[in-house]
Formats: structure tokens, C-alpha cells, sequence
């Protein structure tokens, strides 16, 4: 059977995630295999708005499934959140003769999906940000990638702190959500961790745990803060202060955001690359391709952007139950 559409732009856009190329790989092998010819998008929806494409088809995206970035680069456009700019994005898609778009990327890329799916360009939409906090979705490609590579770093970090009876303070990204340093903090045991969801009370959250593990009888504490909970140099400033120890400050910054996806993430992001392709082929454009449970589903854009999920609490209490008490 002949497909209708014959062919799609895809970007990456916003901030990247390890597992995006794989997404890339998917979507075009898919497309592929649909007869659906694939031109890729380069610089996100900057790349639609100046024409910035390349043609791509199987062999383009050989050897990169295992490659953190994306081979597509990515941006965040200013000049697609003006009415202007995404005129001159669906003149491109009108040139190029394409009857759709795969966009992947978070929040701000599916506010760009719908405003240009309102202007009657199908996007489906692909959730990928290290931070896990899209509400259409309970996973985001790159967020298992970036706790491993966040909790590769504090291993290391521990072996200095416990040699020298240190504390220290890791801050790590995740905007404004705690899935980062909460799933982290479990799984490196941490004395504390700071969430935006929980607000910071400081007595509470970092003077009576670093009091308690200390009568437990450890000289080390390692305190995982969350970007969105505050600065962990100002945290760290105030417990010099009020415990009078001198606390080791490391902000792990952008390298969260490289190296080679997981199996999680090269997996979850070639289900959903097919996923995606599968319901423009199927005419369901305008949709983002979010999990819930494990199984993938096509939600439409305008409700996929009202959607809202809670960080699990019950998370929270496993890692206070994990310190060890006097
Ligand atoms: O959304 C992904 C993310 O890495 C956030 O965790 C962080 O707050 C932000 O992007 C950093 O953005 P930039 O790359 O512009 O510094």
C-alpha cells in the first residue's frame, strides 16, 4: 500500500540527551522501510526556519546508536517563538515538500510542535531531556544515561571525601525537577538529598542529617542537590556556618549530558523513533509518543502539554531509610 506521506523533516532541539541519535536512526530506518523519504533538520527549529537540511537515508545513520549528542546539533530557537519565525519554518516545510515532523526533544521542543502543527504541519513529538520531566511521559530518552554517568562521578568522588573525612556537596541538573538527584542520591547512598519538589527546610534536611550520620559514627557525607533546590555553593557556604566544617563543593555541570546512551535509552529511543513514525504514517500526526507502564502511546500535543506527573515520594523515604542511624 502506497503511504500518503511520502516525506518528513526530523530535528533534535532543546537541550540533548544521550539516546537522541538513536532516536535519529529509528525514525529514519523506519521511514525508510515505509517508502517515506527522511531529510534531517539540522540546529532544531532554527534549521526549518533558515533551510539548514541534509537528505538522509539508511547509511546516514550508520554507527551512531551508540553515540552520546546528536549528529543533527540542537538548539533552542528564539526566533521560532515569534509568529515570523514560524512563517518562514512552514515556507521551508512547503519548499521541501514535507508532510511532517519528528521533533525530539522536551517541553520547550513540543511547544514548538504545536504552535507549527496549528499552522498545519504534523509534528510528533519525542520526549528526550536528562531531566525526566515531561508529564506525558513517565521516561525521557537520556535520563538513565545521565544518572549513570552523575553516579560514576560521585563514586569517584566518595574515595577523596572518605579518605579525607570530608563533606561534600554534588549539584546536579534536572531544571526544575528532583528525578535526577533523588535516583541518584539512592543509589549512591547519599547523607542527603535537596529536591525542588520538597522545598528546603535547612535544619531539617541538611543539619540534622549530617548530625545524625555523624552520631552513627560516619566522618564523611555526601549531599546530592538538585539545580532547582538552590546553589549547593550557597548550601555549602551555609554549613560552614552553622557546623563550622569545610564542605567540598562539585558542580557536575554538562558532562551529565554526554557520553554513550544505555541500554535503557538506546532501547526506549528506537521504540519510540518507530513509534513515531508508525502514526504519521498512520495519519496521527500531531502527538507526542509518550511511556506510561512501559507501553508507548500517542498522545495528542495540546493534552500531552497539560499532562503532569509527581516525583514519587515513596523514593524519597527509600533513601532517608537507607542512612545508617546510630
Ligand atoms: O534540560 C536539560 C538541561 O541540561 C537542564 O538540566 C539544565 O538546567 C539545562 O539544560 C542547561 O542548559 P544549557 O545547556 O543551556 O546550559
Amino acid at each position: 500500500m502506497e503511504a500518503k506521506v511520502k516525506r518528513i523533516g526530523v530535528l533534535t532541539s532543546g537541550g540533548d540527551a544521550p539516546g537522541m541519535n538513536a532516536a535519529i536512526r529509528a525514525v529514519v530506518r523506519t521511514a525508510v522501510n515505509l517508502g517515506i523519504e527522511c531529510v534531517g533538520i539540522r540546529r532544531g527549529w532554527n534549521g526549518l526556519i533558515h533551510s539548514d537540511f541534509i537528505p538522509m537515508n539508511s547509511d546516514s545513520v550508520s554507527h551512531i546508536l551508540d553515540q552520546g549528542g546528536t549528529i543533527l546539533y540542537t538548539a533552542r530557537s528564539e526566533e521560532f517563538m515569534t509568529p515570523q519565525g514560524r512563517e518562514k519554518a512552514l515556507a521551508t516545510c512547503k519548499l521541501l515538500g514535507l508532510d511532517g515532523i519528528i521533533a525530539i526533544g522536551g517541553d520547550g521542543t513540543f511547544h514548538g510542535a504545536l504552535e507549527l502543527s496549528r499552522l498545519g504541519i504534523p509534528v510528533v513529538g519525542i520526549p528526550a531531556t536528562i531531566d525526566n520531566d515531561l508529564g506525558c511521559s513517565n521516561y525521557t530518552i537520556g535520563f538513565d544515561t545521565a544518572c549513570n554517568t552523575a553516579v560514576s562521578c560521585i563514586d569517584k568522588l566518595r574515595d577523596t571525601m572518605q579518605s579525607h573525612e570530608r563533606c561534600s556537596l554534588v549539584e546536579v541538573m534536572g531544571r526544575r525537577a528532583g528525578y535526577l538527584a533523588l535516583y541518584v542520591g539512592i543509589a549512591v547512598g547519599a547523607t542527603a538529598v535537596l529536591i525542588p519538589e520538597r522545598g528546603l527546610n535547612f535544619q531539617r534536611d541538611v543539619v540534622e542529617r549530617i548530625q545524625e550520620s555523624r552520631i552513627a559514627g560516619n566522618t564523611h557525607y555526601m549531599i546530592v542537590v538538585a539545580e532547582g533546590a538552590g546553589s549547593a555553593v550557597e548550601i555549602g557556604k551555609q554549613i560552614h556556618q552553622s557546623l563550622d566544617i569545610e564542605p567540598r563543593v562539585t558542580v557536575l555541570g554538562h558532562i551529565q549530558r554526554g557520553g554513550s546512551p544505555t541500554v535503557r535509552d538506546r532501547e526506549t529511543a528506537s521504540r519510540m523513533g518507530y513509534a513515531a513514525v508508525q502514526a504519521m504514517a498512520a495519519g496521527n500526526g500531531s502527538c507526542v509518543i509518550g511511556t506510561q507502564q512501559g507501553s508507548l502511546e500517542a498522545i495528542p500535543i495540546e493534552k500531552a502539554l497539560t499532562m503532569t506527573k509527581k516525583l514519587q515520594m515513596e523514593r524519597y523515604a527509600v533513601m532517608e531509610a537507607m542512612h545508617n542511624h546510630a
